[in-house]
């Protein structure tokens, strides 16, 4: 999958995205996945960090080339982390140029809306394809003040269409339409030329995209209220490890199985 073939998704299948941070994770999500997604959520969900802003480049380079590994179908984006991009569109390019030469991936996404519109017209223009990202920012929680639904009442719905349509405009091949109100979803994928793909944005998306560790039950510390777990791979650890545990303290592994002998 590229990012044409993902834009020419528009008004068809539902596309079906996760995150993946690793070779073997990116491997068994391929198998079903139009995108895989590197993260930068990978900051809370494999390092431990309390929001997303202590991610850097490197980090992303990291897991990025670990998940191309794996990865053989879907079409690989990887977030350029806060920080990077930001600053305007010669450091955006320098940044996705890195991580596409680095890790191999097909696009970079980012956060922001009209502010990022003339970033993502110089990527696209420079060989980078952009998915976008808008509605609720982590890399802007600082500003905006949390993780609250946004585009509730008319004047903040306006400004999340405003944001979607300016990164459509300027040549984004999907956008992310972070926890918003499903009315607003609706209008923002009825009126844009490109896929949307919903996290906490309702159904009436062009796709839609979930946290692997969320989905999966390995990421406990909080689970979004927009998250459906589909396994409880974190209680199943739990439940591994404290057989270990209890085999080990009674001798009873390593069995004969397990036991090399002289002959
Ligand atoms: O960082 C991430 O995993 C994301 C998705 C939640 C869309 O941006």
């Amino acid at each position: 999958m590229t990012p044409p073939a993902i834009r020419a998704r528009k008004g068809g299948a539902p596309l079906v995205c996760l995150t993946a941070y690793t070779t073997p994770m990116a491997r068994l999500v391929d198998r079903e996945a139009d995108v895989i997604l590197v993260g930068d959520s990978l900051g809370m969900v494999v390092h431990g960090l309390p929001s997303t802003l202590g991610v850097t480049l490197e980090m992303m380079i990291l897991h990025g080339l670990a998940a191309r590994r794996g990865t053989t179908r879907a079409c690989l984006v990887v977030d350029l982390p806060f920080g990077s991009y930001e600053a305007g569109p010669d450091q955006a390019f320098r940044s996705a140029a890195r991580v596409m030469a680095e890790t191999g991936c097909a696009a970079v996404k980012l956060e922001g809306g009209e502010s990022m519109a003339p970033t993502i017209d110089f990527l696209t223009r420079r060989g980078v394809p952009v998915m976008a990202h808008v509605g609720l920012m982590p890399q802007s929680v600082n500003v905006t003040g949390g993780y609250r639904t946004q585009g509730r009442g008319s004047v903040a719905a306006a400004r999340v269409e405003a944001d979607a349509r300016a990164v459509s405009d300027a040549g984004a091949f999907s956008v992310v339409l972070e926890k918003i109100t499903e009315p607003l979803a609706r209008r923002i994928t009825e009126a844009l030329p490109i896929p949307t793909i919903g996290i906490g944005a309702s159904a009436a998306c062009d796709g839609q995209i979930l946290v692997i560790d969320d989905m999966l039950g390995l990421f406990t510390d909080f689970q979004p209220s927009f998250v459906r777990r589909y396994a409880e791979l974190g209680r199943a650890v739990e439940a591994a490890v404290a057989a270990y545990a209890a085999d080990v303290r009674a001798r009873s592994f390593p069995g004969r199985e397990h036991v090399f002998n002289d002959d």
